[in-house]
């Protein structure tokens, strides 16, 4: 069979970019962690409070055991929630230390957001009637930003966070 040169070209052009895709995928799921859950998990978005997790006094980053933390969040237009502190400010910024495993759990009441702490693996879709948890090591110190990488509406760029990773 002769294949004339430009086919050749396309040929391994093709070939090699399907190569290359496969390749960025792997390294995201297998290097960098990126996964999806492995499962949805369901919640009234009329009624979030109902979930024991997203009671006002569960919100927030908790301690469950030596190096264990998890951090209950609700997205709305245009905030993350985190609880508040001892003096009834909400709290926008938590400290974690290094290394240790973290299981963010977020819903919405209202419309899709994202959720994504700048920098990790931690990037999710937050639908209203969801819970999006995801559950990693915080292994590197520094400063995170959470973002919405969801468009919500107008406030969409005031909804922000941020997760201080500490020695
Ligand atoms: Cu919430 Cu964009």
């Amino acid at each position: 069979m002769h294949l004339h040169k430009y086919e050749k070209i396309w040929l391994v052009f093709g070939i090699g970019s399907l190569i290359a895709f496969l390749l960025i995928l792997g390294y995201g799921a297998f290097w960098q962690g990126t996964h999806p859950q492995s499962h949805g998990v369901t919640i009234d978005p009329n009624n979030i409070e109902a979930h024991e997790a997203f009671q006002e006094e569960n919100l927030g980053l908790t301690k469950v055991d030596d190096d264990k933390y998890i951090v209950n969040i609700v997205a709305s237009a245009f905030n993350y929630d985190l609880g508040k502190d001892e003096e009834g400010n909400p709290v926008k910024h938590i400290r974690i230390p290094k290394g240790s495993t973290v299981l963010f759990q977020v819903t919405t009441p209202d419309v899709v957001h994202g959720f994504n702490v700048a920098g990790t693996n931690v990037n999710m879709m937050v639908e209203p009637g969801y819970i999006s948890s995801l559950e990693t090591v915080m292994n590197k110190s520094g400063e995170y930003t959470i973002v919405c990488n969801e468009y919500c509406g107008v406030g969409h760029h005031l909804m922000y966070a941020t997760v201080e990773v500490y020695e």
